[in-house]
């Protein structure tokens, strides 16, 4: 039987190296998609000689995007990005994941899956308006691509968690913007991945049939920004005070801050904590995706390790 192809964009990302492996393990081949290939290398080994395959593509470059669909059976779209101006949203959430659609579905490529965000549709932040027109913008494109909405994704080295664990180790203090009441529903990384390969996989006949669909990807628990970050405290073992912060308080530093070239926060983040990241009632979610979500608990206490005294990122900070 012939091998089946699978084109990711995005593939260097966090979630994308869990990606990379759930195909690369279901044997297939993988052709990894980066701005720059050479970024891409070190995904090879997540599959046998040949079978993960670095290649290069930008929205400036269609040329680029043609070559890496040509011949796909499915194609995965998971670029992102947490800060950018109006137009770099729209560039990456809507202007280069409509194209890789549009060029899909004129190859004939059997399945498109889109990574999205978790409250697009009701989120008043840029990031979450932009990712909402990339959602409608890919299925006017490819009207049969399934749309995967994560909520917060936690892992070893994820971007929030490890992010935090990292901020505490050197601040006296961590911020709860708007008292940190948002409430979020953190998804396992490899769940996501799971998830990704499953809409590109499940039969199209019958009740799972992903095609088309928008799936909310939770946890199994809700939990607010504030019990987050005391259950991070309770693994890293490296409490720091908690203090509140008001929202107007916050969009006043962010202004300052993202002025910063890597920004530790902007005004579009603050405006985000203002709605709650949680999987509305009826929507699909994982289990109809047939994955049973892992908890927190599960992955925290060893992916946290690293930052207890004595340990791994208390060493590389010494150094
Ligand atoms: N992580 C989370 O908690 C979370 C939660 C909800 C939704 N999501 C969504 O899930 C997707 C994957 O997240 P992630 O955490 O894996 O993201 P990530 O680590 O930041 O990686 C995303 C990849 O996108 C590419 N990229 C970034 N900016 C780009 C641009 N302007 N143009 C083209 N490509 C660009 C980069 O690849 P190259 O540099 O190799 O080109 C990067 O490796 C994103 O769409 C994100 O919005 C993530």
């Amino acid at each position: 039987m012939q091998q089946k192809i699978v084109t990711i964009f995005g593939a260097t990302g966090y979630l994308g190296r869990h990606v990379v492996r759930a195909f690369a393990d279901a044997g297939w081949v993988v052709r990894a998609v980066s701005r720059s290939a050479k970024k891409a290398y070190f995904l090879k080994v997540y599959g046998d000689v040949g079978q993960v395959v670095a290649m290069q593509a930008a929205i400036s470059d269609p040329s680029g995007i043609e070559v890496a669909i040509k011949g796909a059976d499915a194609v995965v779209y998971l670029p992102g990005a947490l800060h950018a101006s109006r137009k770099g949203f729209e560039r990456v959430h809507v202007d280069y994941p409509a194209s890789v659609a549009s060029y899909s579905a004129r190859a004939g490529v059997g399945r498109f899956v889109l990574v999205s965000a978790l409250g697009c549709d009701r989120s008043q932040s840029v990031y979450a308006q932009t990712k909402r027109a990339g959602e409608k913008a890919v299925l006017a494109a490819f009207p049969k691509a399934s749309i995967l909405r994560p909520s917060i994704i936690f892992g070893a080295e994820d971007g929030f968690f490890g992010r935090f664990a990292q901020m505490a180790r050197v601040a006296p203090a961590l911020p709860l913007i708007g008292g940190g009441k948002t409430k979020f529903q953190p998804v396992y990384v490899g769940d996501v991945a799971k998830a990704v390969f499953a809409a590109a996989n499940l039969p199209v006949s019958g009740v799972h049939n992903p095609e088309g669909r928008i799936y909310e990807l939770g946890g199994p628990a809700i939990h607010s920004f504030k019990e987050l970050l005391e259950m991070m405290f309770g693994y890293t073992r490296q409490p720091r005070p908690l203090v509140p912060v008001p929202f107007a308080i916050a969009t006043l530093k962010a202004f300052f801050l993202q002025l910063l070239p890597v920004p530790p926060l902007t005004v579009d983040q603050v405006r985000s904590l203002k709605t709650d990241n949680i999987v509305a009632s009826g929507s699909y979610g994982l289990p109809d995706l047939g994955i049973a979500p892992v908890s927190l608990e599960a992955v925290l206490p060893q992916a946290l390790a690293r930052y207890h005294e004595g340990g791994p990122a208390a060493q590389q900070k010494a150094t």
